[in-house]
């Protein structure tokens, strides 16, 4: 299996590292022919003196020297197009799309138009451009398997019924760190605070989106788009302890849930061999030690961004991109304290106020969002 990753040194890149080593110590043939970066150039060279794969990309030209120079033989290309470049290449089987963005949209397509099965953790690339993927899936046969625990959740439960039996998708949310936190104290709540996740150690703005619940709506525009189910029979719940990843409710009142250890490796792998179940030596779960179960609702008030960004993706079009950069934008600012933790729902919400445009999905169009959204979140007083 000739396998290409986008975002290879980031947290998804470096597990799905770890299993294709795990899966071919156990006998499978995984072959790492290109591997895209950002800036990490130092990780990207330990990943190639270990793989050895024929073409790398990185973002800047200038990491394309350093490589060059260190590695004669290997070819390197560069930026949006770079990762485009890797997602087309010749003999691939698989590409895992592990990018964090807007910039993974490109690839997927790319990927897709080539009849390519995509293993998708970057769910950017169905937020913005959910109808665009839908079109280049239906057009050329290519396959996405998803990547993200609650989606890998919801396909291998509904492999227990017809997808005409179903009555909702219930995604699991751990409800993040701020689940118990008084909502008057959360316009003062510290970014080193909100990345201490209870239970999953992830990127920095997916940890930031799930303590605001953008995450969770981004989960249920990505659950919308891969399993044809409208956005009304998807549910979030708030489930602390993140051991059941999400359910399927069947008409007859069946409820089919996935339970696993929270911890990615198992549904990166479960994407790469799907639907293979092979043991690699990866955490068991003990009932017995996870002792309840608990669930409740997700409260409005606490979460205003789910909400806001939900009403982006009934809105269509362009609105989920300019929900997607704005919120890029805010957290990047919590993070370097300009602006209070609420400040990122309410910027959300006014962005998606302030949009007008109700043209059709198109790559121009979803670029023009984004750019319009930076510049509003950049300039956005909370
Ligand atoms: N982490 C999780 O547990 C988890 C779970 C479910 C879904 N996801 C989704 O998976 C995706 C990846 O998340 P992550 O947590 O792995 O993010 P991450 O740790 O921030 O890694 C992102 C990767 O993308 C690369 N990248 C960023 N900007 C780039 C650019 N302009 N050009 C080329 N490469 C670029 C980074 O390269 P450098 O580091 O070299 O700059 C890195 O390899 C996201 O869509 C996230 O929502 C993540």
């Amino acid at each position: 299996m000739r396998v290409v990753i986008l975002g290879a040194t980031g947290s998804i890149g470096t597990q799905t590292i770890d299993v294709i080593s795990r899966l071919n110590r156990a006998g499978y043939e995984f072959e790492l022919v290109g591997l895209g970066a950002g800036h990490n150039i130092e990780l990207l060279a330990t990943q190639i003196e270990a793989f050895r794969p024929q073409v790398v990309s990185v973002a800047e030209e200038e990491g394309t020297r350093r490589l060059a120079h260190r590695f004669p033989d290997l070819k390197v290309m560069a930026g949006a197009d770079g990762l485009v470049g890797l997602a087309r290449l010749d003999g691939v089987d698989l590409v895992v799309n592990a990018l964090v963005g807007a910039i993974g949209l490109r690839p997927t397509l790319a990927a897709l138009e080539r009849g390519r099965t995509v293993a998708l953790a970057n769910k950017e690339s169905l937020v913005i451009g959910g109808e665009l993927v839908k079109a280049a899936l239906a057009a050329h046969g290519g396959r996405i398997v998803p990547i993200d625990s609650e989606h890998s959740a919801l396909l291998q439960a509904l492999s227990a019924g017809r997808r005409d039996e179903v009555r909702r998708l219930i995604i699991t949310a751990s409800g993040g760190p701020f689940l118990r936190t008084p909502l008057p104290e959360l316009d003062t709540v510290r970014p080193e605070d909100a990345l201490r996740h209870p239970n999953w150690s992830m990127g920095a703005r997916i940890t930031i989106d799930s303590a605001t619940m953008v995450n969770k709506a981004f989960e249920v525009i990505e659950a919308h788009y891969l399993f044809a189910i409208p956005y009304e029979r998807i549910e979030p719940v708030i489930h602390p302890s993140s051991v059941v990843h999400s359910l399927v409710e069947y008409r007859d009142g069946s409820v089919i849930a996935q339970l696993a250890a929270p911890d990615m490796r198992i549904p990166i792998q479960y994407a790469l061999v799907y639907p293979d179940r092979p043991d690699t030596g990866l955490p068991r779960l003990d009932l017995a030690t996870v002792g309840t179960l608990a669930f409740e609702p997700l409260d409005p008030e606490r979460y205003p961004a789910f909400e806001a960004v939900l009403f982006a993706a009934r809105r269509g079009g362009t609105a989920p991109a300019v929900a997607n950069a704005a919120d890029e934008v805010l957290v990047h600012r919590f993070l370097a304290g300009e602006i209070p933790f609420t400040g990122i729902a309410r910027g959300i919400a006014a962005a998606l106020a302030a949009w007008q445009d109700d043209s059709p999905l198109s790559l121009e169009g979803i670029r023009a969002a984004d750019a319009w959204a930076r510049g509003f979140a950049q300039e956005f007083a909370t």
